[in-house]
This record gives structure tokens, sequence and C-alpha cells, in this order.
């Protein structure tokens, strides 16, 4: 006579022979596999069993345990593989794909990667800085008074902690400097913020290129001989580039850039793209006491620095009318760059 397990596993296999769907394929298992199922009562009975019935018993109860998994898993997957091929039955294998949309780069990051590339052949690396900033180095130690407008809330967003939005690159000149003694060459591309009034020369946020060269003997005449040949690479060898005096704190003389080029559509006006100058003695002497050296003495190294209006210059290179597109995400602007 077969053993009663035997018997069980005949049942079972019946059982899941006959289901007819997942549902009911699922019902067979909770009666046989599952936590009251009979397969596992019977993992109770074991309990009960003599020392010389357990073993044989034991052995016989793992292979019914195993043969019915293995069934029951059988048939679920023809069930899943018949409901794959259903579902397959129903596609048109003719038809067209979903095509992927393909981006282009946006016009700043063109202008960025561009510039970046002029810098780099005349030996400027890149530094960075983060875009919150503390008031030190965005103000102090570059020169700039507690009561300068530039500090002020109506100019300047502040977080509640103290901290602030960047108000220009500049900030990475001093932290490039703390880092490291000169000569010093380095460019820093990133955003800034500021609480102009919107309209289509001004935004809340923008982005600058920073630039730094400090060594021994540079002069005004190294600042305009590298902003022109910057200028001339950018928008062609016609391009005419005109200094001008202006004031920052940090820089002594300073002056502001302009450029004109008959090949640019608004070719006959000048238009400001930068503010430069000589680093102001001041602003080594705040790094050197930041630093606790002398590493920035102001009797041995001189520096220019500049900072250029990304949004401005590619305008201009692009002739984009309205500084708010940059930011309007509208696929017929984007497109017209790709
Ligand atoms: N930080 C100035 C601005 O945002 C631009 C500038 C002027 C940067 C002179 C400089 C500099 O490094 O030397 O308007």
């Amino acid at each position: 006579m077969p053993h009663p397990l035997e018997e069980l596993r005949k049942a079972a296999r019946r059982e899941i022979e006959s289901a007819s769907d997942a549902q009911s394929l699922e019902a067979a298992r909770v009666k046989y596999l599952g936590r009251s199922g009979s397969i596992s009562s019977w993992g109770e009975q074991m309990k009960t069993l003599g020392k010389d019935e357990k073993p044989t018993v034991g052995k016989l109860l793992n292979h019914v345990r195993n043969a019915v998994t293995a069934a029951i898993e059988e048939r679920a997957q023809k069930f899943r593989t018949e409901r794959e091929s259903d579902a397959l039955a129903n596609i048109d294998i003719s038809l067209p794909g979903t095509r992927h949309e393909r981006g282009s780069l946006h016009p700043l990051t063109q202008m960025l990667d561009r510039s970046i590339d002029i810098f780099r052949r005349m030996g400027f690396a890149l530094a960075d800085g983060p875009d919150i900033e503390d008031e030190w180095h965005c103000f102090d130690a570059l020169n700039t008074p507690p009561d300068h407008p530039a500090r002020n809330e109506q100019d300047t967003f502040y977080l509640p902690d103290g901290r602030l939005l960047r108000t220009h690159t500049s900030t990475v000149q001093i932290r490039a400097m703390q880092a490291a003694p000169p000569p010093m060459r380095v460019i820093a591309p990133g955003a800034c913020y500021r609480r102009d009034e919107i309209d289509a020369t001004h935004s809340a946020q923008f982005h600058q290129i920073e630039g730094l060269y400090v060594d021994e003997n540079v002069s005004v005449a190294d600042l305009k001989g590298t902003l022109e040949f910057f200028m001339r690479e950018l928008f062609g060898p016609e391009t005419a580039v005109r200094f001008l005096p202006d004031h920052f704190p940090f820089t002594e003389p300073s002056l502001q850039i302009h450029v004109r080029s008959k090949a640019l559509k608004r070719g006959e006006q000048w238009i400001e793209v930068a503010g430069c100058g000589m680093v102001h003695p001041a602003v080594f002497e705040a790094v050197n006491k930041a630093r606790g050296d002398a590493a920035y003495d102001p009797e041995k190294w001189t520096g220019f620095a500049f900072g250029l209006g990304m949004d401005r210059l590619a305008m201009i290179l692009f002739d984009i009318p309205d500084i708010r597109l940059f930011a309007q995400n509208d696929l017929r602007f984007l497109r017209q760059f790709a």
C-alpha cells in the first residue's frame, strides 16, 4: 500500500495540472503548501513519529514538498508565458517605434564651453566655489565696506543664517588665493544672484566667468591684451574693444570693457560685457590674513581680475533679445541653437 504522503502528492499533482488559471493554482498552493496546508501539517506530525520511522518519512516528506513546489512553479510559468504571448499577439511589430527626442546644448552652455576653451589656450585653469557664500568671501575680503549699497538686503538674497547667494563670481578669486600661493591663473564660471527688477536684460540669476591672474610684473597691458584676445576669438578678428574707467572696491584702477563688431547684428553699437581691473592691495592683504602668511605680498605680486557676463555675451553672439528666454525652457527657442 502506498504511503499516505504518496497519495497526497498524487492528489496535489492532479489538482495542479487541472488548475485552469493563476487563481485556482494559488488556491492549490495554499491548500498543500500554505501554513496550515496538508504538507505543512505533515511536518508538524513528524514530531510524533518514532525514531525508526522519522528518517524515511522525513525524506519522503521533503521529496513530496519539492515535487509539489516544482509542479506549481512549472504551471505558474506556463500561465506567465501564455499571458505574455497574448500581450505580444496584440502588438503590430510593423508600426514605427517611439522616437527618442534628441536634445542639444543650451546656448549658455555653448557660450561657456567656447569661453573656457579660449582661456584654456592662454593657460588659465578652472576654479570653483559655492553659490551659497558668506559675507566675508562675497564682500569683506573684496574690500567692500559694510555700508556699500551692493550689500543691501534690497540687492542681495540673504539666508536666515546670514549667509547669502553670491552676487558675483569674484568670491572664487578669494577662495583660489586662500587655497594656493602665487603665481595664479584661473577662471571660475558660475551662477550669480541679485534682487534685480526682472526685465529683458536683468534676471535674478545670471552667469559670469571670473578671471584672476597674479604673477610678478603683471600690468594693465597684460589685462588688455588678454581680454582683447578673448573678445576677438569669440566675436571675430574685426571686433573692436574699448576700456572705460569704472569703480570696483576690489580693483585699482577699475575698468569696464565694451565691444563692437560689424559681424554682429547689433554691430554698430558699443556693448558693455565685463568689469575688470588690477587687484587692489587690500584684497591681497585680506587673503594673507586668512591664510596666516604673506604669500600674496602686494610689494612683490601684482594681478588683474575680470568678471565677464555670460548671459550678455551669449545674447550678443546669438542675437538673443531677452535674457528671460534662457530660463523659460521653450523648445522653439532652444531648437534654434541645436
Ligand atoms: N564682480 C564684478 C561684477 O559683478 C565684475 C568684476 C569687476 C570682476 C572687476 C572682477 C573685477 O574680478 O576685477 O560686476
